[in-house]
């Protein structure tokens, strides 16, 4: 059988948890393939809400086997953390796997992180201060700490020290911070070895012998395509490739299986943290939207920017995945406008890498407002005739059919297989 990926085309918070693990019933294994616990993953299932930011959003269903990869960079303080609450309500993670080859997210690495966002004030990224940046830094310096280095005390003992050198320099003499002790981290993480130890495993080999055997896997984005450490908004991004090329380099799989790749909007545009967002509101309408769409960071809490939805944007990234079908979220935050409008194209620059060093100039395309709850839609044909032109003209601009509206947070407020009504 084959991969799907599933990822989200704008900045993030694209409605992703909710897709995956409306999809998942269908799959074998759920895959992360990069980030980290920078994600904030919501699931509501019977008005219950769940936030992942480490585990797959597929581990909900008993049965699926989900994996962490190597291309994750994993901070086992809030993977333990997130497994003791899923257990509290009654959710076993015995079917998880977490890759020998994974990053870990150190103790350093995150105040680093938070160190290094106070101190440049000017040139701030707004990270989620999870350590994201250091550890893949640390990562790419070969200086890394791995799941599989967290089995042998010496081996560990001898990269805490090796990276302490040069951190606690840094932590006591450019920020002005107290330093780290190497025996206090080997203990704490030789400790955590021992409990992450049953959960170990080469998953490249896994998920291969899977494909063989005709299984099917769904692999989890996070963040978003313009978040992109390459083709995002730079530097303003995140610090991993958030595309669906990296799905094969984060779980050890060849390109060639993966046969679907589910690119996931909103219905409008958000941003958490600093960089360009060439349609954002300032006004009423950007309110209307951060309030009905409840628009606020599931890992930091911050409020989120909100704007129009950006086709250029758009058009950029469902090509840089490979886009074969579209999920469009939130189309019930529109509701209640008079005009919807969008992003039509840039008037001043070729294509949406070149936002950060220019201000844009854009040309709008309105809609006129459909004006009715979309919470009643169960079928294509409720769908209103003004939010029909809307998901159309998604469609067209992009090239791309739209298989999957999402009218609300639970697992009921969805239509799926719709491709046939955008050929
Ligand atoms: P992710 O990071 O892409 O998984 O998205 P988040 O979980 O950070 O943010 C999406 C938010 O929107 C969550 O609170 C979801 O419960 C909620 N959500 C998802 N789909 C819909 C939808 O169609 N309508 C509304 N109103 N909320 C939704
Ligand atoms: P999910 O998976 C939205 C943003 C941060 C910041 C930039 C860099 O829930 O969609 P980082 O901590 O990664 O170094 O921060 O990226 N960011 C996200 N924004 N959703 C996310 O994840 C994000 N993960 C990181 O706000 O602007
Ligand atoms: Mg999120």
């Amino acid at each position: 059988m084959s991969v799907t990926v599933a990822l989200g085309l704008q900045w993030g918070d694209e409605g992703k948890a909710k897709i995956v693990d409306f999809l998942a019933k269908k799959f074998d294994y759920v895959a992360r393939f990069q980030g980290g616990a920078n994600a904030g993953h919501t699931v509501i299932v019977n008005n219950k809400k769940f936030v992942f930011h480490q585990v797959p959003s597929g581990i909900l269903y008993p049965n699926k086997k989900v994996v962490i990869g190597n291309g994750v960079v994993l901070d086992p303080e809030i993977l333990l953390e997130e497994l003791k609450n899923l257990e509290q309500e009654g959710v076993k993670s015995s079917n998880l796997m977490i890759s020998h080859l994974a990053h870990i997210v150190m103790p350093y690495h995150k105040i680093l992180d938070q160190a290094s966002e106070s101190k440049s004030k000017n040139k701030k990224i707004g990270t989620t201060g999870k350590g994201i940046g250091p550890a893949y830094t640390d990562k790419v310096s070969r200086l890394g700490i791995r799941m599989e280095d967290l089995l042998s005390k010496d081996i560990l003992a001898e990269k805490v020290k090796a990276n302490l050198k040069i951190k606690n320099f840094l932590l006591k003499k450019y920020y002005g911070l107290s330093g780290l002790k190497a025996e206090k981290l080997v203990e704490q993480y030789t400790k955590i070895g021992k409990i992450l130890k049953p959960f170990i495993t080469d998953i490249s080999v896994e998920l291969n012998q899977a494909l063989k055997k005709n299984k099917s896997i769904l692999a989890e984005g996070a963040q978003g395509s313009l978040l992109d450490i390459d083709f995002g908004t730079y530097p303003y991004v995140t610090s991993s490739n958030t595309i669906s090329g990296n799905c094969s380099t984060g779980l050890g799989i060849s390109p060639f299986a993966i046969k679907d790749v589910v690119g996931i909007m909103k219905a409008y545009l958000t941003r958490v943290g600093e960089g360009p967002f060439p349609s954002e509101l300032f006004n009423k309408d950007g309110k209307k939207m951060a309030e009905k769409g409840n628009e606020f960071g599931a890992t930091t809490g911050r409020p989120r920017r909100c704007g129009w939805v950006d086709m250029p944007a758009l058009e950029y990234t469902t090509r840089l995945n490979g886009v074969t079908k579209l999920a469009v979220m939130k189309v019930d935050v529109l509701d209640e406008f008079k005009i919807v409008a969008a992003v039509d194209k840039y008037k001043n620059i070729a294509s949406f890498s070149e936002i950060v060093n220019k201000k844009v100039k854009m040309e709008l395309k309105k809609f006129p407002g459909w004006m009715s709850s979309s919470e009643q839609i169960t079928k294509f044909t409720d769908i209103p005739k003004r939010q029909l032109a809307l998901l159309k003209y998604f469609s067209n601009k992009l090239h791309t059919p739209i298989d999957i509206l999402s009218f609300g947070p639970d697992r009921k407020n969805t239509l799926f297989n719709l491709a046939k009504y955008f050929k």
